[in-house]
This record gives C-alpha cells, sequence and structure tokens, in this order.
C-alpha cells in the first residue's frame, strides 16, 4: 500500500508525459466506482472552468495560497492575472508536475505542517473542503487558518451538501448510507494501473455544519454560488471570536 494520493501523482506525471487518454479509479465506501479521466485535473485550453469555479477565481485577491493545488489549472490561472499564487500540495508529483507548467511558487507538504505566512485568500477547490477529511478536521482547520489569513482576509472554499444531492423519498433507503450522507464523511482509496493507494477521508460539508463549525471557530460564512448536485462555494471571512 502507498500513500493515498501516490496513484493521483503518479497519473499528473503520465498525462504531463503525454497520456492523455490516462484515467484513474476511485473506490470509496459511498459510492459506485467511478473512471475519472485525468484530464480533469488539467485544464485542455479547449475547455472552460465551470462556473463556479470561475467565480471562486475572480473573488481572489492579493497573496493566494491554493490548496491542494493539484496538476496548479487554477493557480496557473491566477498566476496569469498577476496574482501572486503559492500552491500547496502534499503529493510530491503533482508539486513537480505544478513546477514544470510553470508555476512559480511550489511547496510541496501537508496543509496540517504549512507555516508559510500570511495570505488575503486561501483557496482550495474541486470539493476543495474535503481535504480536512472530516467534521472534526474542518474545526482543527479553520483554528489553524487564523495563523495563515492576514487582516481582511477571506477562505474560499467549495464542497457539495451530500444528503441534498442524492435526496429520496424513499422509506426503504438505506439508513446508515443515509446517515452517512447527511455527515458527509467519505472514505476514498485512488488507483492509477498497478498503484493503489490507502484509504483516506474526504468531507462533504453541509452548508449548515460549515455555517455552524465556522461561526464556532471564529469566520462567517457567505455562499457566492450554488451549482448542480448541491455544490456550492462559500466565502469565509474573520470575525470576532464568537464564544458558544
Ligand atoms: C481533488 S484533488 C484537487 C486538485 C486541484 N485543487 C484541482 O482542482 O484540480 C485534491 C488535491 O489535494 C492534495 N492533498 C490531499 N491532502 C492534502 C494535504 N493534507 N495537504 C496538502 N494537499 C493535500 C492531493 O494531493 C490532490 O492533489
Amino acid at each position: 500500500v502507498t500513500s493515498p494520493w501516490d496513484p493521483l501523482g503518479r497519473a499528473l506525471l503520465a498525462y504531463q508525459e503525454g497520456q492523455h487518454d490516462a484515467e484513474i479509479l476511485v473506490e470509496s465506501d459511498l459510492f459506485e466506482t467511478e473512471v475519472v479521466p485525468v484530464a480533469a485535473y488539467y485544464r485542455p485550453a479547449e475547455v472552460d472552468l465551470p462556473e463556479l469555479e470561475q467565480h471562486a477565481l475572480k473573488a481572489c485577491c492579493g497573496r493566494v495560497l491554493d490548496v491542494g493545488a493539484g496538476a496548479g489549472r487554477h493557480a496557473l490561472e491566477l498566476q496569469a492575472t498577476g496574482l501572486a499564487v503559492t500552491a500547496l500540495d502534499i503529493s510530491p508529483a503533482a508539486s513537480a508536475v505544478m513546477r514544470a507548467r510553470g508555476v512559480h511558487r511550489v511547496v510541496a507538504g501537508d496543509l496540517w505542517g504549512f507555516e508559510g505566512g500570511s495570505f488575503d485568500t486561501v483557496l482550495t477547490l474541486m470539493n476543495g473542503l474535503g481535504v480536512v477529511g472530516d467534521l472534526a478536521g474542518l474545526q482543527r482547520w479553520l483554528e489553524k487558518l487564523h495563523d495563515v489569513v492576514g487582516p481582511g482576509g477571506s477562505i474560499l472554499c467549495d464542497s457539495s451538501d451530500l444528503a441534498a444531492a442524492f435526496e429520496t423519498d424513499d422509506p426503504d433507503a438505506c439508513q446508515p448510507r443515509t446517515a452517512q450522507l447527511q455527515r458527509g464523511e467519505v472514505r476514498f482509496r485512488l488507483r492509477f494501473r498497478e498503484c493503489r493507494g490507502g484509504w483516506y477521508r474526504w468531507l462533504f460539508c453541509p452548508e449548515e455544519e460549515l455555517r455552524t463549525v465556522a461561526l464556532r471557530t471564529g469566520w462567517t460564512t457567505e455562499i457566492l454560488r450554488r451549482s448542480d448536485r448541491a455544490a456550492f462555494l462559500a466565502r469565509l471571512r474573520s470575525t470576532d471570536r464568537v464564544i458558544l
């Protein structure tokens, strides 16, 4: 068993080397196994970014930290508009791909150990909030981000509300599955050819849960956009710390 993100790293390198039809398998403890084209992590010139992501990029300002930056499709776009972007990713291969694609500031590292200074915008996209793993992780990360987001700065993140996305009227719907959809805590495992990663947790954060945890940790939440499959883009700004 390799680390959870190794298969994605290898897949990104394969694409970078010209294998544009490369695909990864995404297994989970909630959904059917999915086949995802690696192209989804790049942005071939002919493909527009989804509207929600375009809106997120327009809302970025100043010094930007892109967390879980992958192959750098957002970092490159922001850099092209003149913003100072730092792209952080735990995968050494993803980081190498970003450097090769021209991202100027790349940090290969874990968001939990990141101490790279102060930013005006912390961005995380592609169900980006999931990177915190679970609801306990969300609380821990939002506490930590007070040291990373400078005065007047914000966090821009997308997520989706699984219970709303998979709403069912079926009284026989499986209860454990329904409860898991409501919590949005899912385990995944990636596979690229012979490389299979370990299981990791990924959070799909319900909107109300985000508001509650954010408020508890000193952030206000504004929903900037909603899109299909109950996806949403949120902006969090620091408040005076609220004691509940
Ligand atoms: C779903 S991908 C999204 C990539 C990119 N944001 C995009 O939209 O194309 C998640 C990325 O987060 C990175 N990642 C996962 N856990 C991380 C952590 N603890 N710290 C930093 N990066 C992490 C993975 O290596 C992967 O590239």
